[in-house]
């Protein structure tokens, strides 16, 4: 059976990224480089590679830079061309004319209120949504939402990522009740967000990749105000499940949440330790660090 392809993709670049305030006063979260290109990049090279043509960035105030980083950047690369310089680290960082919607969520109302702002550019087809502070970081060609779509094209319907955390941690995330497990998939029985520490249906969460039929836009439209009284996306998802198929997708792969300090430092350093212009200088400067810490603790 043949499902109708993902196109489109939504990204909700809206949210105030507090926990990395002051740096966020000026310059949106979605930009802040991991090791030397931001993360809104990692997403829409993750996008592209699944085959996703149309880009869609809910953005809100303050962060008009995201709409220029994806535009030529004329001066640079007019200087860089004169100098005879290499051009390679521009490589991807434009969008194809036509390929790139901005469009702005007035207020900070929630996730759900987030993607429900793109209702009319998303229109009578699936779409994925990718959380750009959740770095997915797949071997070449097997990204998270390639892995997604590969598994949409055997099951339809809708998908969210699925990751496995500590119990401890499932306060922060929404988590799914699952059902039946195949290979990758498990099926969603339900979903909540972040439930009461001890009440979590299991460890299972949701980090941030979605592909989703167009019907979650009417339910969006009517949807409550759930945690944090945020309008949730969780929330309107479950109210899919049983009306059409629901799976999580095991991904393969790492996943740093670049949305907190922990995990956007993490990064920066498991994607230094592997280039081969930084690895060994980095290697080198954390062990010494390592021992200094040693040696002022035993001191
Ligand atoms: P977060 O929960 O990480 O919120 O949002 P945040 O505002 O970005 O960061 P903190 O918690 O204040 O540090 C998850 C995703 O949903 C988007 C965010 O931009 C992020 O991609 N979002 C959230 C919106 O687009 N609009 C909202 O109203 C809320």
């Amino acid at each position: 059976m043949s499902y109708k392809p993902i196109r489109k993709a939504v990204f909700p670049v809206a949210g105030l990224g507090t926990r990395f305030l002051p740096a966020t006063k000026s310059v949106p979260k979605e930009l802040l480089p991991v090791v030397d290109r931001p993360l809104i990049q990692y997403a829409v090279d993750e996008a592209r590679e699944a085959g996703i043509e149309q880009m869609i960035f809910v953005t809100g105030r303050g962060k008009g830079a995201i709409e220029d980083y994806f535009d030529m950047a004329f001066e640079a690369e007019a200087i860089q061309r004169e100098r005879g310089k290499d051009l390679s680290a521009l490589e991807g960082t434009r969008i194809e004319p036509g390929n790139a919607v901005f469009l702005r969520q007035q207020e900070p109302l929630g996730l759900g209120h987030a993607i429900w702002c793109a209702r009319d550019i998303v229109g009578d087809e699936p779409f994925a949504i990718l959380l750009p502070d959740e770095f997915m970081k797949g071997a070449p060609g097997r990204g998270c939402l390639k892995q997604m779509v590969d598994a949409y094209n055997q099951v339809g319907g809708n998908l969210v990522c699925a990751l496995e955390v500590p119990m401890a941690d499932t306060p922060n995330y929404g988590v799914i009740d699952p059902g039946k497990r195949d290979g990758v998939l498990t099926e969603v029985k339900g979903l909540v967000e972040k439930p009461a520490l001890g009440t979590a249906p299991s460890n299972l969460i949701l980090p941030g990749r979605y592909i989703l039929q167009p019907e979650v836009m009417k339910i969006l439209e009517t949807q409550e105000k759930g945690a944090g009284g945020e309008i949730q996306l969780t929330d309107a998802m479950a109210s899919m499940i049983g009306r059409q198929p629901f799976h999580g997708v095991t991904f393969k792969g790492r996943r740093f949440d670049c949305g907190s300090k922990a995990g956007y430092i993490e990064a920066n350093l498991a994607l230094a330790l592997e280039r081969e212009d930084l690895g060994e200088h980095i290697r080198a400067f954390t062990i010494a660090e390592l021992d200094m810490i040693k040696i002022s603790a035993a001191a």
